[in-house]
């Protein structure tokens, strides 16, 4: 089938590379011309794993073009917004500019009988909206969310947890015409998934929109459980990592989602419990999701304590001492810098008077670019020359490996702190280290 990605950031990049992978004729649009510039050459503008042998997967089959122009989407049968809903500046609502401006470049390639397939994630509402400006073309709206984790997303996009389509309703709830036949299609787009036994589950719009919302919602919502959680462990002598082993044995809890440390960041938590906060106030609904306001404060409140930690374990003050942040990126296997916990800490440390050294395995450029106040160096034992302290901030597999006898050699002081609970306390004390972590004695 021949389809277009419009948008291609995260999601799209991957979305078109995997949609050509499966067997489809895929034309990528976005406005950026560097971006399509490179994809069209093969090369993955930002770091996930799997997605530059997908392109070139992709493009040996002939079947994938990129372009910055909309007018390529003429022909398409189903067109997939996967445009970005960032935060509003000085407020909690997303910002929909780029859904409305890709919307609005799209509708004069509209044939009847495509299909607009919205996989942004948006504030319940918006998806109605859009079908209305839709009518006059023939072509009909399909709510699809993506749940991609960044890291992952090649494996997500084409091995999804579940396939969600929000279809047209009439008023008993049932899909109308229009609905039922765009669902076959999308059962064609997504046939190999389907044959895999991906589960579907088909509703209407404003259910699927609030789908993405409420799994974000729930899975922010368990890493500050856990997060509170440390806050008791650090005032009780408790330790969070063994409760979390403990609680997560609970097949109705599970141990995924129950790691205290910094916190959750990244283009997508943080900014979407905000979104939905501003949405559910906007409905009249807000005490519905009060309790998001405390999991988005005890998450921040963990990067304050971060800072803490380390006047606690350097005498009562960092001024002038040297720290070594390891880890740039919100998360590893990934060089996405937005809403960093990592990037936050290592700010704040330096704004109250520290010299911080941040390194990272892929993400230096993303962070050098934002914060060009901070130094950089190229490897942790680089970063931890002479430092005083050193933060584990981001959890890639070579920092979880340090050798604490081998990295003592090259540091001032053996402090470390470990951000993400993933070193093994008794082997960095072993090794002459002050071990200290959130949430555990
Ligand atoms: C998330 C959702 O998982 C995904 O389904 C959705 O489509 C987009 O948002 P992503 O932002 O890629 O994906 O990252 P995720 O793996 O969910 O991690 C988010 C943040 O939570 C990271 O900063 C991570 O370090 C943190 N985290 C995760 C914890 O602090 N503890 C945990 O136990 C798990």
């Amino acid at each position: 089938m021949r389809v277009s990605v419009i948008g291609c950031g995260y999601l799209g990049a991957v979305h078109a590379a995997s949609m050509a992978q499966l067997g489809h004729e895929v034309v990528g649009i976005d406005v950026d011309a560097a971006k399509t510039d490179l994809l069209a050459s093969g090369t993955a503008p930002f770091y996930e794993p799997g997605l530059p042998e997908a392109l070139a997967a992709a493009r040996a089959t002939g079947r994938l073009a990129f372009t910055t122009d909309p007018a390529a989407a003429a022909g398409s049968r189903v067109h997939f917004l996967c445009v970005g809903t960032p935060q509003q500046h000085g407020e909690f609502r997303a910002d929909l500019t780029y859904v409305e401006d890709a919307f609005a470049a799209l509708l004069p390639h509209l044939a009847p009988g495509d299909l607009v397939v919205g996989k942004s994630t948006v504030p319940v509402g918006t998806a109605e909206a859009l079908a209305q400006r839709l009518t006059t073309t023939g072509a009909t709206l399909v709510w699809n969310p993506e749940f991609l984790r960044e890291g992952f997303a090649v494996q997500d996009t084409l091995h999804p947890d579940r396939l969600v389509y929000g279809l047209p309703t009439d008023a008993e709830g049932e899909p109308t015409a229009d609905g039922a036949r765009a669902a076959a299609v999308l059962d064609e787009v997504y046939a190999q998934p389907l044959a895999d036994g991906t589960p579907l589950v088909v509703c209407d719009y404003a259910t699927a929109q609030l789908v993405k919302v409420a799994a974000n919602s729930f899975l922010a919502t368990k890493i500050s459980f856990i997060n509170a959680m440390a806050e008791l462990c650090e005032s009780t002598g408790a330790d969070v990592t063994r409760l979390a082993d403990a609680i997560g044995y609970d097949d109705r809890i599970g141990r995924r989602f129950l790691n205290a440390g910094l916190g959750f960041g990244g283009g997508c938590l943080p900014k979407d419990i905000r979104a939905f906060m501003a949405r559910a106030g906007e409905l009249g609904v807000d005490q519905a999701l009060s309790f998001l306001r405390e999991v988005d404060a005890i998450n921040m409140r963990r990067r304050v304590r971060m800072v803490d930690l380390a006047r606690e374990v350097c005498g009562g003050s960092i001024v002038g001492l040297r720290i070594a942040v390891l880890g740039a990126a919100f998360k590893p296997d990934s060089d996405d810098i937005r809403d960093s916990p990592a990037l936050s800490v290592a700010a704040q440390m330096q704004l109250q008077g520290a010299h911080v050294t941040v390194t990272d395995p892929q993400a230096l450029p993303n962070a050098r670019a934002a914060w060009p106040g901070l130094a950089y160096a190229d490897t942790a034992e680089e970063a931890a020359a002479d430092a005083d302290v050193v933060l584990l901030a981001t959890e890639w597999p070579e920092y979880r490996r340090l050798d604490p006898a081998a990295l003592g050699t090259v540091v001032a002081h053996r402090r470390v702190l470990d951000g993400r609970n993933v070193l093994d306390p008794r082997a960095w004390r072993a090794a002459g280290w002050t071990y200290r972590a959130l949430g555990r004695p």
